[in-house]
């Protein structure tokens, strides 16, 4: 007799299979996404006098968050015998959707802003085998065309306007609960096309509803000052951030993130570009985490709420989102990180010594 061993990353097809919008004819599709860890913080917590987790999204199998939703979506593309996928990105929704395409057997379309897209993100489409598009205009000008192709053509719309994104998103709000036995107090995270923040409000009252948490978390959306739509009340014509998987300036999720904030007593506020570089810099050098941009603006985010003494989070478990890992764009990584000149010195421990100084 043979024995079965359960892979250990099943997958939130699988994991949470009761949970979600899956049939008997949903394709059992995983790339291992999911179960992210939830590391405690060491120094940033301490400073903010709080109980601060962060949860690891750039752990995920293309190295953000998008691969949830992602599985989700793409299993209902072949469910629906769509031979084809698409999407608008500032570059991690069409690093995921190429990748899970592939490994579904669809074909991949994707629609980029003209010189927005990170480095890291880009080369994974091509690697992936996505066809891809650069459009001389915003992120919100390519959603806007992949809305008119999707009339105009058979393929499945994989961006968060398709709902089963939000759907398989959600499941960051369960394993966060499972890890710590119940909900956080407050949850902090970027906001950009605002599908994310509106999967873990639903999937946090989901969770609360069934019993498997006592409360519901207030959650914190932060965006950056250049694009922040939903700070201001209107959209922005011309989004700027050195974020730029957050540079967005209509984002399509607008009511689910309003309704989020309001239902959960939460915020939504802005932060400046220094204070996201600021807090990328520490999350890697005091908390040993490399993210991008968008990523640390949650801590970003946290830390002027806290200096505002717009929220007490004195004592309170706390989790922050870090969306997407560091290598994702180089180019930032190596101006804010590395310094000008790296110039070789003689092979030996003596020059090695005088160098240091020891
Ligand atoms: N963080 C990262 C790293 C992102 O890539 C995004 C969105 C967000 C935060 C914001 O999440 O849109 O659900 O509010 N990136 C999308 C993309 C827009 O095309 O990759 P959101």
């Amino acid at each position: 007799m043979t024995t079965v061993i359960p892979p250990p990353h099943p997958g939130v097809l699988v994991r949470y299979r009761r949970m979600l919008p899956i049939t008997e004819d949903t394709p059992a599709l995983t790339l291992g996404e999911g179960d992210t860890p939830l590391v405690q913080s060491v120094a940033i917590g301490r400073e903010l006098g709080c109980r601060l987790y962060f949860k690891l999204e750039g752990c995920n199998p293309t190295g953000s968050f998008k691969d949830r939703g992602m599985v989700m979506a793409v299993a209902k593309a072949v469910e629906a015998g769509n031979r084809a996928v698409v999407c608008a990105s500032t570059g991690n929704t069409a690093a995921s959707a190429a990748a899970y395409a592939a490994r579904a057997g669809l074909e991949s379309l994707v629609v980029l802003p003209e010189g927005g897209i990170a480095a890291g993100k880009l080369a994974q489409a091509f690697a992936y085998g996505a066809r891809v598009i650069s459009v001389r205009g915003s992120f919100d000008t390519c959603l806007r065309l992949v809305r008119e192709l999707g009339q105009h053509h058979p393929v499945g719309i994989v961006n968060s306007i398709n709902p089963f994104r939000l759907e398989g998103q959600k499941t960051a709000a369960f394993e966060i609960c499972d890890v710590l036995g119940d909900a956080p107090d407050f949850l902090a995270l970027p906001i950009g096309n605002a599908g994310n923040i509106t999967a873990y409000w639903r999937g946090f009252r989901q969770y609360y509803e069934q019993g498997g948490a006592s409360q519901t978390p207030r959650l914190l959306g932060f965006q950056a000052e250049g694009a922040a739509p939903l700070v201001l009340g209107r959209p922005v014509a011309e989004p700027r951030t050195v974020a730029s998987a957050i540079k967005i300036g209509d984002p399509a999720s607008r009511d689910g993130a309003l309704r989020a904030r309001d239902e959960s007593e939460g915020i939504i506020a802005a932060v400046s570009d220094d204070e996201i570089l600021a807090a990328y810099r520490d999350l890697a050098r005091q908390e040993g985490l490399f993210v991008e941009p968008a990523s640390a603006t949650g801590v970003a985010g946290l830390r002027r709420l806290h200096r505002e003494q717009r929220v007490a989070l004195q004592g309170k478990t706390v989790v922050c989102v870090l969306t997407g890992n560091g290598l994702k764009d180089p180019d930032c990584a190596v101006r804010e990180h590395t310094p000008a000149s790296l110039s070789p010195i003689e092979p030996t421990l003596a020059a090695i010594e005088a160098h240091l100084g020891w």
